[in-house]
């Protein structure tokens, strides 16, 4: 088979390089199995960028980037580049790629699986079956918005700045991929702002409305203030479907999804750009959780949102739906099977590391293909 598939791996920092030789590994079967190979590069981001080029996104990254038909990307970040400058943080390899590949939707899928709804810190009844989709805007808002800085007043005391904006386009754009997630799933979608106290969550709620009066009138739209919607997402979670949010309130609400979910080291997202006239559009798939340097280098990180955020390049970038299927279902079985990582105990079953967890998901997987 042809390796026209051009794929960017970036391990990054912390457990990033651990978990991400599961993936090599799921890719190296995929090749010897289903016949799927991929052109493969590796590249630098985040503190490994940073210590060998002094960028923590090198131009070079970036270029490979635009060149790929999808990124995978691990994490980045850890104690060890914690004082330096903020130009200089590990975490803006992740921003500058959502920004230069023009990366503007994040989604972030949570969902319990049946094995794990033990896992979670809420009630199993609450959980059990939650499926919900946060699409989180990643290049606008608060995280690129100007003014910002930190500036000395005329009385010598320090101010700092951060702006939330957005223009109705950015806005809109980031509803539709919602709205046609929605449309796909169960028709029922949820916008998340502070329409009562910012102007910039106003203009969210009119737009995002607009669009959907225009546009999706088969899908029923609901409004939502964000700190109701964390509250709601503790108490009732499964009444929502798609969740829609800007940059800041998407941080936060998927990662308290995530915990929904049991936890982080199982949730993985796609970050898409928009498709140019051939339908081929930019795409970074990572997991939610961050490089973990507590527990890096102990080969003991739970590898499952890695290796579900490369099931999710496969299905997204690829079309390759069967495959992405495969691998969602090993990875499920052997959660049944009883195997866990350390962040997903549970009663009677059996703590493994990356690697253990690695080799019963191939086997799985050869299961699968048989
Ligand atoms: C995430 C992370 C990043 C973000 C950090 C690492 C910059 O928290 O992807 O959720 O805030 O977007
Ligand atoms: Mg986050």
């Amino acid at each position: 088979m042809s390796a026209n598939k051009k794929l960017l791996v970036l391990p990054g920092d912390g457990i990033g390089p651990e978990v991400m030789r599961e993936v090599r590994r799921v890719i190296e079967w995929m090749d010897r199995r289903r016949h799927v190979s991929f052109a493969l590069e590796e590249g630098l981001v985040g503190g490994a960028a940073l210590d060998a080029e002094g960028s923590p996104c090198p131009d070079a990254t970036v270029e490979r980037a635009l060149n790929a038909d999808a990124v995978l990307f691990g994490s980045v970040g850890g104690p060890k580049w914690d004082g330096l400058p903020f130009e200089k943080r590990p975490e803006l390899g992740i921003l500058r790629l959502r920004k230069e590949l023009g990366l503007f939707a994040n989604l972030r899928p949570a969902l319990v699986l049946e094995p794990l709804v033990d896992a979670s810190s809420l009630k199993p009844d609450v959980v059990r079956g939650l499926d919900l989709m946060i699409v989180r805007e990643s290049t606008g808002g608060i995280y690129f918005g100007e003014p910002r800085g930190v500036e000395t007043l005329p009385n010598g005391k320090r101010r700092g700045i951060d702006t939330e904006v957005y223009t109705e386009d950015e806005i809109a754009r980031v509803a539709r991929v919602a709205f046609d997630l929605a449309r796909k799933r169960t028709g029922k979608m949820t916008s998340v702002e502070k329409a009562n106290v910012m102007q910039s969550g106003r203009l969210w709620r009119a737009v995002v409305s607009e669009v959907g009066k225009s546009e999706y009138p088969d899908v029923e739209l609901s409004h939502m203030y964000a700190d109701n919607c964390a509250m709601q997402l503790c108490s009732r979670p499964k009444q929502f479907d798609v969740i829609v949010a800007s940059n800041l309130f998407g941080d936060l609400l998927s990662d308290l999804a995530a915990a929904l979910t049991g936890s982080l080291g199982m949730l993985p997202s796609a970050t898409l750009g928009a498709p140019d006239s051939s339908g081929r559009r930019h795409a970074l798939y990572e997991p939610v959780h961050g490089s973990a340097p507590d527990i890096a280098g102990k080969g003991i990180a739970n590898p499952c949102a890695q290796l579900l955020s490369f099931a999710m390049l496969l299905r997204w970038s690829f079309g390759m739906e069967e495959d992405a299927a495969m691998i969602e279902q090993a990875v499920e079985k052997v959660l049944a099977g009883g195997l866990r990582t350390a962040d997903i105990m549970g009663h009677g079953t059996a703590r493994v590391g990356t690697s253990v967890m690695g080799d019963a998901v191939l086997r799985e997987l050869d299961k699968l293909a048989a």
